[in-house]
C-alpha cells in the first residue's frame, strides 16, 4: 500500500501521521476548485493543476507535501498563525492580501468569468444587477467584484457549492475565475451552462502564500518555480489540465 500510495501521490503523506516530519511542507488549500485543487472521487487524495504544481515544487526542493483542506477565508489566518507553511488555493495575489502575507511569483494569470444557465437572460455583467442572486465563494475576489458592482450575492464557503447551487437552479449565475468557469462548462455543465466573460475584472495573478516572516521559503519556492518553468514542467502540467 505504501509504495502504491507514493507512486500515486508524489510522496505526499497522510495528514495525521506526519505532522512532525521536519521535511514536510504543510500546505493549506480549499480543495473545492476544479481543475485547480479538488478531492479525487474516493475523497482520499488531492488532485488538480495547482496540486500538481505544488508537488513538483516540493520535489524540486526535496520536501514532502502534506495538504490541509480548509475554508478559503481561513487560508490567510492559517499562514499568520504558522499552522501551515504555504497556501495553494487559486489565490489571487491582491494588494490587500499582500499586506497580510507574502506571495510567491505568480504561476498563473486569468480574469473572472460568469457561469450562467444556457438559456438565462444574462449576457454581460450589466445584466446581473437586476436583483438576481449571484452565487460567489466567501472571501474571494469574485465575491468582492460582485459587491463592488452592487450585485445581490449568495455566499458559499466552497466553490463546489456554487456549482451545486447552479445545477439545483437555486442561483441563475455564479462568478468564478475564468478557467474554473470554462472547465465546468466544457465538462460537467456542458450544454446546460455557458460562460460570460467579465472584461472589466482585474487580472487575477494566482500565487502561493507564506507567513510574512518566511521570506526564505518564499525565495526557495520562487527558485523552484523558475526551475520548473525553465524545464518545461509548468507547461506540461498546464497541457495536462487545460488541453481541451
Ligand atoms: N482567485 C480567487 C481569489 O483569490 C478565487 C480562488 C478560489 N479558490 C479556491 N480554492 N476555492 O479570491
Amino acid at each position: 500500500l505504501a509504495a502504491g500510495m507514493m507512486a500515486g501521490c508524489g510522496g505526499e503523506k497522510q495528514a495525521a501521521s506526519s505532522a512532525s516530519g521536519k521535511n514536510v511542507l504543510k500546505v493549506a488549500t480549499n480543495a473545492t476548485y476544479v481543475p485547480f485543487e479538488f478531492k479525487t472521487k474516493d475523497g482520499k487524495d488531492y488532485t488538480g493543476y495547482e496540486i500538481d504544481v505544488v508537488r513538483a515544487v516540493a520535489k524540486e526542493m526535496g520536501r514532502d507535501v502534506e495538504f490541509r483542506n480548509i475554508a478559503f477565508d481561513g487560508l490567510i489566518p492559517s499562514l499568520q498563525s504558522k499552522e501551515v507553511d504555504m497556501s495553494a488555493s487559486g489565490m489571487t495575489a491582491t494588494k490587500e492580501r499582500a499586506e497580510k502575507i507574502l506571495f510567491a511569483a505568480p504561476f498563473y494569470e486569468t480574469k473572472l468569468a460568469v457561469v450562467t444557465k444556457a438559456d438565462s437572460d444574462i449576457h454581460s455583467v450589466d445584466d446581473m444587477n437586476k436583483g438576481q442572486e449571484i452565487a460567489v465563494q466567501v472571501g474571494t475576489t469574485a465575491a468582492y467584484y460582485a459587491q463592488d458592482k452592487g450585485m445581490k450575492t449568495r455566499n458559499f464557503d466552497h466553490s463546489s457549492d456554487i456549482i451545486m447551487e447552479l445545477k439545483a437552479g437555486g442561483a441563475v449565475a455564479g462568478i468564478l475565475d475564468k478557467p474554473a468557469a470554462d472547465y465546468f462548462v466544457a465538462t460537467d455543465g456542458k450544454g446546460a451552462f455557458r460562460v460570460v466573460d467579465v472584461p472589466d475584472s482585474k487580472v487575477q495573478y494566482f500565487a502561493f502564500g507564506f507567513n510574512k516572516d518566511n521570506k526564505q521559503l518564499q525565495q526557495e519556492v520562487n527558485k523552484a518555480i523558475a526551475n520548473l518553468k525553465q524545464k518545461g514542467t509548468l507547461n506540461e502540467l498546464h497541457e495536462k489540465w487545460f488541453k481541451t
